[in-house]
C-alpha cells in the first residue's frame, strides 16, 4: 500500500541512489578508525559546515546529547529555550547523561532575547550558590516550523561569547534553515562553536547524524560517544548513505518548502481552518480548527484515505512535507482534511 506519510520529515525512506551506495559501500571497524566512508562522510560533513571536524552519531538525540556531555561539566548550567527539542522531546536526557540543570528562557518563535541570554550567564566563582553556564543552545530551524534570522544567532552568540561561553546549534534541520534564508550553511554554523545536523530527516537517509565543531572537541566527544554506547563498527553502510544525502539532497530542500507553502494556501480554504501561510518557512505547516477533534478519529480518517498523520497536539495539527510527498498529492491532503473536519 502506497500511503502519503505527513507525519514528519523522518519518516523518509532512503532514495534508491542510497541503497545503491549502501549496498556497494567500503567499510571497515569504526572504532578501530579503519571505515573509510565513515571518514569520508565526517571529513565531508565538516567542510560543509565549515567545522575542522565532524563525528558521526546514531541520532539527533545522540548528538545533542554528546555535545552537552563534552561542553558541560557535570553539575554547571545550560542556558536554552524553554521549546526546544532538548528541553522538551529528548526524556530529560541532559540530567542523566552530562548530569547539568537546564535553564530555560521564554523563547520567541525559537529566538532568545540576547540581553536575557547575556544576564543568565553565571560564573560559578561569583557566589557560593551558583552553578557554572557551561553552554548556551540554540535551534535552527526550530521544531516548531520557523527560522532564526543571522542577525538574532548572531546577537546570541555574541552575548555567550563575550561571557566566555560557548554555543551549540540543535541543527537537525540546519540545511533547512540555510534553505529558507538563501544563505550557504556556513552563515549559520558560523556563529557557533558545535553543531548537530541529522542525516535522517529531510535528506531522506536511514540513520544518522554528525557532530561538528573543532578538531579538539571532536575527538574528546569520540571518547564520550564510546561511553554511551555509540562506538559503530562497519557504520560505513550507514555513512554510505549519508554521502548522498549530503551530495543530492541538500540543495531541493526549498521543494518541500514550496509544498508546505501551497499546502498551507490550500488548507486556508477550507471552513473552521485557521492557518498562517507567511508563518511557513520550512516544510512544516501547523493550523488549527474551529471544532474538537476527536485525535483517533482525525488519524483514522486519514488512513482510510491512505495518509498517515500524527494525531492533533495541544490543538494544533502539524503537516511535515518531504522528499516524498509530491505536488500532486496535496489535493488528496486537503480534500481528506476537508473531510475529517466537516
Ligand atoms: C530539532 C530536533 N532536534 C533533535 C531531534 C532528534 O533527532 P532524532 O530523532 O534523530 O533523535 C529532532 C527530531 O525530530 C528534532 O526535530
Amino acid at each position: 500500500m502506497n500511503y502519503i506519510d505527513i507525519r514528519s520529515d523522518t519518516v523518509t525512506q532512503p532514495t534508491q541512489a542510497m541503497r545503491d551506495a549502501m549496498y556497494h559501500a567500503e567499510v571497515g571497524d569504526d572504532v578501530y578508525g579503519d571505515d573509510p566512508t565513515v571518514a569520508k562522510l565526517e571529513a565531508e560533513g565538516a567542510r560543509i559546515v565549515g567545522k575542522e571536524a565532524s563525528l558521526f552519531v546514531p541520532s539527533g538525540t545522540f548528538g545533542n546529547q554528546l555535545a552537552l556531555f563534552t561542553h558541560c561539566p557535570r553539575g554547571s548550567e545550560v542556558i536554552l529555550g524553554d521549546d526546544c527539542h532538548i528541553v522538551q522531546h529528548e526524556v530529560g536526557a541532559a540530567s542523566v547523561i552530562a548530569g547539568v540543570q537546564l535553564r530555560t528562557l521564554k523563547s520567541d518563535r525559537g529566538r532568545l532575547d540576547p540581553a536575557e541570554v547575556a544576564s543568565r550567564i553565571r560564573k560559578e566563582s561569583d557566589d557560593i550558590h551558583f552553578p557554572g553556564t557551561s553552554l548556551v543552545c540554540l535551534e535552527n530551524a526550530h521544531s516548531n516550523g520557523r527560522v532564526i534570522p543571522l542577525d538574532a544567532m548572531a546577537a546570541v552568540s555574541q552575548a555567550a561569547h563575550s561571557r566566555g561561553v560557548p554555543l551549540h546549534l540543535d541543527g537537525a534541520r540546519v540545511f533547512n534553515a540555510a534553505a529558507s534564508l538563501s544563505v550557504d550553511v556556513k552563515e549559520i554554523t558560523g556563529k557557533v562553536d558545535s553543531v548537530m545536523f541529522c542525516l535522517s530527516k529531510g535528506l531522506c537517509a536511514p540513520v544518522g547524524s554528525l557532530l561538528a565543531g573543532s578538531a579538539d572537541f571532536v575527538e574528546r566527544a569520540r571518547k564520550k560517544r564510546k561511553l554511551m554506547g555509540g562506538g559503530l563498527r562497519q557504520a560505513g553502510f550507514l555513512a554510505a548513505a549519508g554521502l548522498v544525502a549530503l551530495s543530492e539532497m541538500r540543495d531541493r530542500l526549498g521543494e518541500d518548502h514550496e509544498n508546505a507553502r501551497e499546502l498551507a494556501r490550500l488548507l486556508a480554504g477550507i471552513p473552521g481552518v485557521t492557518v498562517d501561510p507567511a508563518s511557513v518557512e520550512i516544510n512544516m505547516v501547523f493550523f488549527t480548527a474551529a471544532r474538537a477533534v476527536d485525535p483517533e478519529a482525525f488519524v483514522r480518517r486519514f488512513l482510510d484515505s491512505c495518509i498517515k498523520v500524527n494525531p492533533p497536539e495541544g490543538g494544533a495539527i502539524r503537516f511535515v512535507t518531504n522528499y516524498w510527498v509530491k505536488r500532486s498529492d496535496l489535493e488528496r491532503i486537503v480534500e481528506t482534511t476537508r473531510a475529517a473536519l466537516r
